[in-house]
């Protein structure tokens, strides 16, 4: 089996998970994503209390993609916790992803975890671009500086990746990779949708989408450059112990392997998860599979970062 690929110590058989958001609300969801060939799973961002997210109308098929404001919709954090920690291992091999809407609710919400037995990944969503008057955190380089300052102050062995925004300027990946630099945090994850973008819903002739008068995060084939941009810049930037979750824009094998060659060693699958539920995982690891076979590379992670010089 040559998808094989290590990520913080632990061994995964394939690269491939969910990212956060689409089908992984709930128990039975995530116990899905368990039985598949995904290599592991990421939950739905837990906020501290149950969420309902945005009203109305939040989230549509695009034709390369997808757009959603669903303002983070959740159980709450006990929901995860619970289910992390009834299984097996702890949720060892697993992802927490959360976020909090304040200094004091994101350090809350790392309490809880560490006061828990969940033995897995915490990802710390700072990039939700889906919440009225709460700005994508991660896009106010000193505001992230100061909070990753105040996490890694208080919790010195929380196992802890980040979530990132899109950036599109060689000054903003140097900054944020500056500010990531100082810090033991185990990956980034580039990138989360891209921020509000807005379609026209051509029956209608009205927003695609209700909340926030029709802006949401675009997903899909739209985000796969800019993803691809994200990750090979900061792994041209971050320490080589930080390692580095790709997403965006995998619709196929050849997909997830662009983004291994940019310097992935795991890839979330969203937006195509959607229709094609836990059987896009088969699919991938078959088209995955065959491009590494092809091209003689023995598994994923004498892969990562191999890109060729022009
Ligand atoms: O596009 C997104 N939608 N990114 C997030 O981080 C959260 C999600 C939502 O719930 O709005």
């Amino acid at each position: 089996m040559t998808l094989t690929t290590k990520f913080l110590g632990r061994t995964y058989t394939s690269p491939l998970m969910n990212g956060a958001g689409v089908r992984c609300t709930t128990v039975e969801e995530l116990e899905a994503l368990r039985q598949s060939s995904a290599g592991s799973f990421v939950t739905k961002t837990a906020t501290r209390e149950p969420r309902a997210g945005n009203p109305g109308h939040r989230m549509s098929a695009l034709p390369y993609g997808s757009i959603n404001s669903m303002g983070l919709p959740n159980k709450g954090l006990p929901y995860y916790l619970d289910y992390l920690t009834s299984l097996p291992d702890q949720g060892a091999n697993n992802f927490l992803s959360v976020a909090g809407f304040s200094e004091e609710d994101q350090m809350a919400v790392l309490e809880t975890i560490a006061a828990s037995d969940f033995a897995g990944i915490v990802e710390l969503n700072l990039s939700c671009p889906n919440i009225p008057g709460h700005p994508q955190l991660a896009y106010d380089f000193d505001a992230t500086d100061k909070l990753l300052a105040k996490v890694f102050d208080r919790f010195d062995n929380l196992e802890l990746g980040v979530k990132l925004p899109p950036f599109f300027d060689p000054i903003h990946f140097d900054q944020i990779a500056a500010v990531l630099n100082k810090y033991p945090i185990k990956y980034a994850n580039s990138i989360n949708s891209l921020g509000n973008g807005f379609f026209v819903d051509p029956e209608t002739d009205a927003p695609m989408i209700e909340p926030k008068g029709g802006f949401g995060g675009i997903g899909g084939g739209y985000a796969k450059p800019t993803a691809l941009a994200n990750v090979r810049a900061l792994h041209e930037r971050l320490r080589d112990d930080i390692a580095l979750i790709g997403t965006g824009g995998v619709q196929t094998g050849r997909d997830v392997y662009d983004l291994i060659l940019c310097g992935a060693s795991m890839v979330q699958v969203a937006t195509a998860f959607g229709p094609e539920g836990v059987a896009v995982f088969d699919r991938l690891n078959g088209e995955l599979q065959s491009i590494l076979d092809s091209k003689g590379y023995a598994d994923v992670t004498s892969t990562v970062g191999q890109l060729h010089t022009v």
